[in-house]
């Protein structure tokens, strides 16, 4: 997914009319081009243009980790990204996470977990374990507590999220 040789965008000059910029980028797989201020934050043109609601508004200060997205596939807040800053990047949000075909391992293991209280917090954590992931076979729980650390939970589900994540890096690596 996200292959991010699809006519990647540079900010365009305002059009006619002094109307916003356009921005084109690749989403979830998918070229995407939308006319956005040079001052919408990235996470304003996925959950507001593009209607993606997978990433959330928490502190909008790049601290509670709430909005956490990958650009190439990097795990980054998008409530602090500049939107414009991204033209032509590969943006995944949690809608593109998985397949058409099922879950990522780390949704399934979250499920299988009950990781979820509110709820509120499992995008980023979801999204920034997926990233560990993907760059580390099999981190220790030391390891996933430290990368998970800067993403907060206000209710009770530490330790089935912090299990979670060692049962999908299991099932990763044994795949
Ligand atoms: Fe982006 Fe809190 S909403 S880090």
């Amino acid at each position: 997914m996200g292959s991010c040789d699809a006519s990647p965008g540079q900010a365009a000059a305002p059009g006619a009319g002094g109307s916003a910029p356009v921005l084109a980028l690749e989403v979830n797989g998918r070229a995407v081009s939308v006319s956005v201020s040079r001052e919408a934050t990235l996470l304003h043109v996925l959950r507001n243009d593009l209607g993606l609601n997978g990433p959330k508004y928490g502190c909008g200060l790049g601290q509670c980790g709430a909005c956490t997205v990958h650009v190439d596939g990097v795990a980054a807040r998008a409530c602090v990204i500049p939107a414009h800053g991204v033209a032509g990047r590969c943006i995944t949000t949690l809608e593109g996470l998985g397949s058409r075909h099922g879950f990522h391992p780390v949704q399934q293991a979250f499920e299988r977990a009950q990781a979820a209280q509110c709820g509120y917090c499992l995008n980023g954590m979801v999204m920034q374990a997926a990233a560990l992931l993907a760059r580390e076979a099999r981190p220790s729980p030391a390891r996933i507590r430290a990368e998970l650390s800067g993403n907060l939970c206000r209710c009770g589900t530490h330790i089935e999220i912090l299990r979670a994540v060692e049962d999908a890096a299991a099932r990763l690596a044994s795949a």
